[in-house]
């Protein structure tokens, strides 16, 4: 008995010996997933598993359902190279509109090479762009590898029409792409060990729509054994942009615009969404404009109803967090000093046709555009209630003086409250309420020279402030803005990228950026927030949120 059980353990110690020694002879470009074996790519100081596919293609009958794991063997190697293509949309940077791919379910890895350690702590990037456009791309990964301290994991997963079209049944329920992220998580917990990550130290981090992804993510209980921790930086699952009303309205619009007439049915309605060309469906996106980008998110997630299959999400998010059913890790949620730049910087462009900047419009539109602008558009309230918020909004920030550039600063701090800012104590109020683990907080304050705001506006002249993006960029470059990164900022970067490593890796669930420890908002009456600054961190409570 003795025996057997000895020869038992000399075996598997043999077994892991040998297996350590084939793992460190072979070639690392080489990972195997249970799908097979894939080939990623030598970079120099870093390795690349690019475009791995998740999730059965979501073309075809795939298409407007939940996303199925990606379960076929690899015919040979995978190649594991290609960059990961954007999923098809209708973007808001860039001359080219209609871009991306309809197939694009895919994970993309970026691991350091090092001498010393084999294994790392692990960041899952869930992208921005409004649930609308964004993609893995994107967002580079330059500083993160010049750190080398971290495997980054990039989703990605399906935007606008076809990531969110719903008609709020069971037939057409809607948050494909929040379903591709969580299948997509599943993925990397399960997988991330094979290429060197420690599956028990990852942190999923978002910004924007990406942010709110993190946060309606960690409303599932079980999050807590896909990631350790979240970070939602400038956007959570309280935002108004988040749940459009009238969803519902847009399915059928969008069917119309793609000639499926009539339907009797949101089952005949998607049967024919699902016949139509993607770039279709997509481009149908302008008709949902009003002017240049506005509405932001015509199409986003939804409360789903308790009969859809393989539903998301079927109570408000407020709902589930004051039911405290949601998963007990440690989350920071942020902001920006002048988030609201975007999207307020577009008005300061001209129309083309008259010459006028859209500032200069909302003087004679404000009643029309405030509620797409702002998102208090519902199609439950009456006109006169959407007009009376339009109208509290505008003399609460502006008082009796016009719309103009003069008075562009206030209707930026409008947009930065509602759209941003807003739902931050919100959600700090929430979670300590119902919540026992962590909740952090910082705001940053440290103006880009080109941001968004100067990318939307077309112009330099007028002063932004800080806003959406000018600190989630420095850890993730975003190639549209070309931005040069000054000294000050390349400090501040490494030290946010140096956060999310020791966030990854700590197991008191604490965060630090810097010198500064967050003081946790959950057991405190106070709100406590952590200020970034050009010149440092600082600590501040206050009774008031600020
Ligand atoms: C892998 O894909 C890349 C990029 O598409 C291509 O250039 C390369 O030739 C492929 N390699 C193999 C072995 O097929
Ligand atoms: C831009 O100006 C033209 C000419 O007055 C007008 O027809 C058009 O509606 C304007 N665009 C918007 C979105 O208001």
């Amino acid at each position: 008995m003795y025996t057997f059980k000895w020869l038992m353990c000399f075996s598997l110690f043999w077994i892991t010996l040998t297996g350590t020694e084939a793992e460190l002879s072979s070639d690392p470009l080489i990972v195997e997933i249970p799908n097979g074996k894939l080939r990623g790519k030598d970079i120099g100081h870093y390795f690349s598993y690019e475009s791995i596919p998740y999730a059965e293609p979501p073309i075809g009958e795939h298409r407007f359902e939940a996303p199925q794991p990606y379960s076929h063997r690899f015919e040979g190697i995978f190649n594991a190279t290609k960059p990961p293509v954007a999923c098809l949309q209708w973007n808001q940077f860039g001359a080219k509109k209609l871009q991306g791919e309809e197939d694009c379910l895919t994970i993309s890895i970026y691991k350091p090479k090092s001498k010393t350690r084999s294994s790392f702590p692990v960041v899952v990037l869930l992208h921005g762009g409004c649930f609308m456009f964004g993609g893995a791309a994107l967002n580079g990964h330059k500083f993160i590898m010049q750190e080398g301290n971290l495997i980054l994991v990039k989703i990605s997963y399906r935007v606008g029409p076809l990531g969110f079209a719903s008609t709020g049944d069971k037939d057409l329920p809607g948050n494909y792409g929040l379903k591709d992220q969580r299948l997509a998580l599943q993925w990397i917990k399960q997988n991330i060990a094979n290429f060197g990550g420690m599956s028990d130290n990852i942190v999923v981090l978002g910004h924007s729509a990406g942010g709110a992804s993190a946060h309606l993510q960690l409303l599932h209980e079980d999050f807590s054994q896909l990631a350790r921790a979240a970070i939602s930086v400038s956007g959570n699952a309280l935002d108004p942009w988040i749940f459009n009303q009238g969803h519902r309205g847009r399915a059928f619009e969008l069917g119309r615009i793609v000639g499926c007439e009539q339907p009797k049915d949101s089952a005949e309605l998607k049967n024919c969404l699902k016949s139509k060309p993607a770039s279709e469906i997509v481009s149908a996106v302008q008709s949902f404009l009003i002017f240049s980008y506005v509405p932001f998110s015509p199409f986003g997630p939804v409360v789903e109803p308790e009969d859809a299959p393989d539903a998301f999400l079927t109570q408000d998010p407020v709902e589930v967090i004051k039911s405290g059913k949601f998963a007990q890790v440690p989350w920071a949620v942020t902001y920006t000093t002048e988030d609201g730049g975007y999207n307020a910087a577009l008005l300061l462009e001209k129309n083309k046709t008259t010459g006028e900047t859209w500032i200069e419009t909302l003087n004679d539109r404000w009643f029309d555009w405030a509620p797409y602008l702002l998102f208090h558009r519902d199609p439950k309230k009456t006109i006169e209630d959407m007009d009376e918020i339009s109208r509290n909004l505008r003399q609460q920030y502006l008082g009796d003086r016009r719309f103009s550039v003069e008075s562009y600063w206030d209707v930026q701090r409008m947009f930065t409250d509602i759209l941003f800012k807003n739902s931050v104590p919100s959600a700090i109020d929430l979670h300590r309420k119902h919540g026992k683990s962590p909740v952090y907080s910082f705001v940053y304050d440290n103006p880009a020279v080109t941001g968004v705001a100067q990318v939307l506006a077309k112009r330099s002249d007028v002063f932004f402030g800080t806003v959406h993006g000018d600190d989630f960029f420095l850890i993730f470059e975003f190639a549209p803005l070309g931005r040069r990164i000054r000294p000050d900022e390349k400090v501040i970067s490494r030290k946010l990228i140096k956060m999310l490593e020791d966030f990854a890796l700590s197991d008191k669930g604490a965060l630090t950026f810097g010198d500064c420890v967050f003081q946790n908002n959950v057991n405190s009456k106070e709100y406590q927030v952590l200020r970034i600054t050009e010149n440092g961190c600082k600590n501040e409570q206050f009774d008031q949120f600020p």
